[in-house]
């Protein structure tokens, strides 16, 4: 299928609601992504917030205050796009889903860790987010820092408690690895040092266009690869010889050229978008000064590059035949995401 088919039919522009009052990217209807894919999303949402509602239980220790602003930013209605893919990964890998949960709601709980902090004062300082005040305007920035702080540290705790030994120690590993120092927390410090116009970041000959590549695919596109990444590990992490080589090392570079391409619409989305639909405060990233697609590559150029990434997302799909049918659903829709 070429990319160009992809972006043909837009989705309707009314953002629906799902009974949870949240915001329904799968209701609205296009072309490529069918009813039945619709309520395929559906139902996996369905099942991630089931069980993060059960993983943010109160526990001896835990004061109700930190595990009300968790629950709150958590539970809030975001799109469960990461999950989702842990999921697909899973399958695509011959696994369950049953099995895949846990590290679909450890990756939610990191991402909304992160979309905690980068809505603080010191980082973007955005009052809105998922539709309601983000969580330090509402819990105070205290409470907000400690609230990011426990997610990131339940979800290893998450991986740690439902995964046999290999495969635990494995799914760690790989999320520290996206999550830390050289993957999101690296890409979010050079996002930052670069609207600060800080001195001395990068090699003075270094392009803008790698440096922008080389952010987004550090704060957002490494936290996606760790979802097809532990997708393959839940489903063959036990497996004499570890998962299928091949296999991780395709789905890598899908994740890889989604989340990348996920970022370019998030970027377009700050500029074309509304704050009804994405539930966050939009037009921020220029008044910033924040390095983005369409700030350096223009609006056409941006969705061009993004189209040409999910035509590469696809072709790694390629050889994965049927097992993969799902994932391949799923890219049309980081194209024509509104919300
Ligand atoms: C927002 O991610 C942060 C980015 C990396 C762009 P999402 O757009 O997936 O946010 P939610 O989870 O649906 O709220
Ligand atoms: C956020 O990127 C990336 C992470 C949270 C790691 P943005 O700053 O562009 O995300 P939004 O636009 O606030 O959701
Ligand atoms: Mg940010
Ligand atoms: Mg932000
Ligand atoms: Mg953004």
């Amino acid at each position: 299928m070429k990319a160009s088919g992809l972006v043909k039919k837009e989705f309707g522009a009314g953002a629906g609601r799902d009974e949870l009052g949240r915001r329904d990217f799968c209701s609205n209807k296009a072309t490529t992504m069918g009813g039945d894919f619709s309520e395929t999303l559906a139902e996996k949402r369905a099942l991630v917030d089931k069980r993060l509602d059960e993983l943010l239980r109160p526990v001896a220790g835990c004061p109700s205050s930190l595990l009300e602003a968790m629950r709150y930013s958590v539970l809030a209605p975001g799109k469960r796009l990461r999950p989702v893919l842990v999921l697909m990964a899973a399958e695509t890998a011959g696994g369950d889903e049953e099995t895949a949960l846990p590290a679909a709601c450890a990756i939610e709980m990191v991402h909304v860790y992160s979309l905690i902090h980068d809505d603080l004062p010191a980082m973007d300082d955005d009052d809105l987010r998922r539709g309601q005040p983000s969580c330090h305007k509402k819990f105070g920035e205290a409470l907000a820092i400690l609230a990011g702080d426990a997610l990131l540290t339940m979800a290893f705790q998450v991986l740690a408690e439902h995964y046999p030994a290999t495969t635990a120690a494995h799914c760690c590993r790989e999320l520290a690895r996206a999550a830390g120092a050289a993957g999101m927390v690296g890409g979010q410090v050079d996002d930052l040092a670069w609207e600060r116009r800080m001195e001395g970041t990068w090699p003075e000959d270094m392009a803008r266009e790698q440096i922008l590549d080389d952010i987004h695919l550090r704060k957002t596109g490494a936290l996606f690869r760790a979802c097809l990444r532990l997708g393959v590990w839940a489903a063959q992490g036990e497996r004499h010889d570890g998962p299928d080589r091949d296999l991780l090392g395709l789905l890598d570079e899908f994740g890889r050229c989604f989340g990348l391409a996920f970022q370019i619409r998030d970027d377009l989305l700050d500029i074309d978008g509304s704050t009804g639909q994405t539930g966050k405060r939009v037009g921020k990233d220029a008044a910033r000064g924040k390095l983005t697609y369409p700030v350096l590559w223009g609006r056409d150029e941006s969705r061009r590059r993004a189209e040409a990434l999910c035509q590469q997302a696809y072709s790694c799909l390629q050889p994965l035949g049927d097992s993969a049918k799902n994932l391949s659903r799923l890219v049309p829709y980081v194209l024509q995401r509104n919300s």
